[in-house]
């Protein structure tokens, strides 16, 4: 149990920003505020923390956030953190500023240093944040859905030019190493192929071959989203154009994926664990992470939610193959 009579909160964003942090750190700086506490704002996520990079935050200074892309806060990768001299210096500035309580919004690897924070005795809290949806105990991370609109609305343009000059365009998405960007986008855009790396049986003789088929019988454009975690796009476009003789073009959507103004699901999802993350605290918890499973907003313990392991729906997986027009033609 952390101590319940926390006073000065810190909020960090930490890893590869998400749109929907700046509602996740209005609303935990609000209730903090709400709740008679005081609160610090920690730039450049633990890089911040260990430099000491760290401003008051009140309510005034969370105003007008809630529907920017980005993080007011701004985020780092910090390898130091990973060390126990990183370790040692985030603990001394958080007890320098007062920090009782941490609230860290990230990914596993933040809530890593989260972890280290909390049994060196600073009470922390995380809360998934992260476009790749690959935090194993939620099935919601925050910048997910508006990662996905952005990349759904770019590839509908791509479809349009590719459907006039007859093309294939294969539309490389974000993810790191999991397939979640790309079974939506793949799902939600109609694509033909999508290429996961879970799923990897890459089987290019196949792609071709389909290709070659379907365009004998009047399909006009072929889409193929590839995850990140398969990557090669390029090349897979030249070989593919080599083999069936049809005009192919790679699109790698990179960090427009990551910017954006976020979806009123993730200013809502990201507001209500903001808050959430604050009243863990108050009610004397910590080493938590808050997540969404079932419908329902819940909370883990850190070791736990790292130990956890998820995989892609095998269901949407199928589906994604099933309604592609490759499989309606056989
Ligand atoms: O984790 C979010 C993410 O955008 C991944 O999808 C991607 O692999 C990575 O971050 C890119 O990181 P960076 O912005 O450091 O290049």
């Amino acid at each position: 149990m952390a101590d319940s009579s926390v006073k000065t909160i810190g909020i960090l964003s930490s890893g590869g920003d998400a749109p929907g942090m700046n509602a996740a750190i209005r609303a935990a700086a609000r209730r903090a505020i709400s709740k008679g506490l005081l609160v610090k704002g920690i730039q450049k996520g633990y890089e911040g923390l260990i430099n000491g990079e760290i401003v008051d935050l009140n309510a005034k200074a969370v105003s007008d956030v809630i529907g920017k892309g980005g993080t007011i806060l701004y985020s780092a990768r910090c390898a130091e953190m990973r060390t126990e001299e990183g370790i040692m210096k985030a603990v001394e500035n958080c007890n320098k500023h007062g920090i009782d309580g941490l609230v860290v919004i990230g990914g596993d690897g933040s809530f890593a240093g989260a972890q280290k924070l909390a049994d060196k005795g600073i009470n922390a809290i995380g809360i998934p944040g992260t476009i790749d949806l690959d935090i194993a105990c939620t099935d919601y991370t925050i910048g997910f859905d508006t990662a996905v609109n952005t990349a759904m609305e770019a590839i509908d343009k791509i479809r349009d030019t590719s459907t006039s000059h007859e093309r294939v365009s294969i539309i490389e998405v974000m993810g790191r190493n999991a397939g979640y960007i790309a079974l939506w986008c793949g799902i939600a855009s109609g694509a033909e192929d999508v290429l996961l790396p879970e799923e990897y049986d890459y089987d290019e003789q196949r792609i071709i071959d389909q290709i070659i088929e379907t365009r004998k019988k009047g399909k006009r454009h072929h889409i193929i989203i590839n995850a990140e975690g398969i990557g090669h796009s390029i090349a897979m476009a030249k070989r593919i154009e080599a083999a069936t003789g049809i005009d192919t073009r790679a699109t790698i959507l990179g960090h427009m994926q990551r910017g954006g103004s976020p979806t009123c699901k993730d200013r809502m999802y990201a507001t209500i664990m903001g808050a959430y993350a604050v009243d863990l605290l108050c009610a004397g918890k910590t080493k938590r992470v808050v997540a969404y499973r079932n419908g329902e907003f819940v909370d883990f313990d850190i070791n736990e939610a790292l130990a956890m392991k998820k995989n892609l729906s095998p269901y949407e997986v199928e589906l994604a193959k099933s309604l592609s027009y490759n499989f309606a033609m056989k």
